[in-house]
């Protein structure tokens, strides 16, 4: 990989930051835009390449955590890896990725996701797919054939319900594999969406306690001339009463609405709710995790109780030496460890390892390609300890 000096970013590359990610992502180049940029740098975790004394690739680290096996694990979620025309092929974007890793090291941030513009990137660094960003499509009508649910507990939410949105949200998703601990500053980014046409639905706790789930939708665009489509950009739920109620409310659109797009983490238990299997998966960006610190990310997320085991892994990282070599996982009481040293009996990439440890790739699946080698049996002890609900998250970063 070609030397560049990698950086922390500052105000004084507002403006080149402004047009890097311009030209890369058609953004536009306005005030909201320099705010974009000028509050992440201001938070730290945005790092970029000069050369020739100009900005020639930029990305941003936002410090996050994801939630595996009901515990948050500190995550590294990198966004806007963009690199000028003019630089690209010389390997910026690999040298910025590498420095982010080591960054997020020192971070404390055991784990890295990233939604890939380009999968091989990443994969070649460390990173592989890990859970599912789909974005689907179903007739509004479909919903209706749900259960009614507790429809006398819905409501329209305002402004002032945002906090009890984030309270819903904390005590939801701990439950759910892989979706975000989000901190303070990043339901401020979400919720800003409210101001541009979404509006949000709640469905009220019991006894006047808050609020046990709701949903994020937008009126969009309709294929004709009568109606609109709507989109549901989050919809998060405590309970299976909230589930439905929620799904339910949103067919009751369906004398306007012929399609609901459901984004991301929302469609993912609608297959099981549904009468017969109208939703289509219409586009899709499974995101990418990697083991930034393999026994950090192993000691901080959560376990099966019921599942005892110990591997013995030779895990393969030419990039972040520390995850290199042999080491022996143990799980036992819901409590996990990797400690250096044992026989190395099953040998597979870091890139392996981070797609068994969300869940979402299996060791003997992975085994049938050639990304891992070893006996059939602790293949099968690894799937048991990394089991859990298909890994999602409702955000796209
Ligand atoms: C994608 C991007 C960041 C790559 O930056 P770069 O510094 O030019 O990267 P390099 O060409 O040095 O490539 C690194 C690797 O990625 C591969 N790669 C780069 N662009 C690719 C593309 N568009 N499609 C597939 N692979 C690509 C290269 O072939 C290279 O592979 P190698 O490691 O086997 O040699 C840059 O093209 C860009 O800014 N694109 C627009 C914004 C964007 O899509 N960002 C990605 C967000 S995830």
């Amino acid at each position: 990989m070609a030397d560049f000096e990698v950086r922390e970013l500052g105000l004084d590359d507002v403006e080149a930051a402004v047009h890097l990610r311009a030209a890369a992502f058609a953004n536009p180049v306005n005030d909201v835009q320099r705010e974009v940029v000028r509050s992440r740098f201001e938070r730290g975790g945005s790092l970029g390449i000069a050369v020739d004394g100009r900005l020639a690739g930029m990305l941003t680290v936002h410090p996050l955590g994801q939630f595996f096996g009901g515990r948050p694990v500190p995550m590294g979620g990198i966004a806007s890896v963009a690199v000028s025309v003019e630089y690209r092929g010389r390997g910026i974007a690999p040298a910025m990725v590498t420095g982010a890793l080591a960054a997020m090291r020192d971070a404390g941030q055991v784990l890295s996701t990233l939604h890939p513009a380009t999968t091989g990137l990443y994969r070649r660094l460390g990173w592989e797919i890990a859970g599912a960003f789909p974005i689907s499509t179903l007739p509004a009508r479909s919903l209706s054939s749900l259960p009614p649910g507790e429809p006398e507990r819905l409501r329209v939410a305002g402004a002032d319900d945002f906090p009890l949105l984030r309270d819903a949200y904390a005590r939801a998703a701990p439950a759910r594999t892989g979706w975000i601990d989000r901190p303070e500053w990043f339901w401020d980014h979400a919720y800003s969406g409210t101001a541009h046409g979404y509006s949000v639905i709640a469905f009220d706790a019991i006894d006047g306690d808050g609020i046990d789930g709701f949903a994020l939708c937008k009126q969009t665009p309709g294929p004709a001339s009568f109606g609109f489509g709507l989109e549901v950009a989050e919809l998060v739920a405590r309970d299976a009463t909230a589930v439905i109620t929620l799904w339910r409310a949103i067919g009751s659109f369906g004398a306007q609405v012929e399609t609901v797009r459901a984004v991301g983490a929302t469609a993912t238990l609608l297959p099981f709710l549904l009468p017969e299997q109208d939703l289509r998966q219409v586009e899709k960006n499974d995101w990418m995790t990697r083991l930034v610190d393999a026994p950090g990310a192993i000691a901080a997320r959560g376990y099966e109780p019921a599942v005892t085991a110990a591997v013995h892994l030779e895990v393969l990282d030419s990039i972040a030496p520390w995850n290199n070599g042999r080491f022996v996982l143990r799980v036992a009481n819901g409590v996990g460890t990797l400690e250096p040293g044992g026989t190395g009996e099953i040998q597979l990439g870091v890139h392996a390892l981070s797609a068994i440890y969300t869940g979402y790739g299996s060791a003997l699946d992975l085994a049938a390609i050639g990304a891992l080698h070893g006996p059939v049996e602790p293949c099968r002890a690894l799937d048991a300890v990394f089991a859990g609900p298909r890994a999602s998250m409702l955000e796209f970063f």
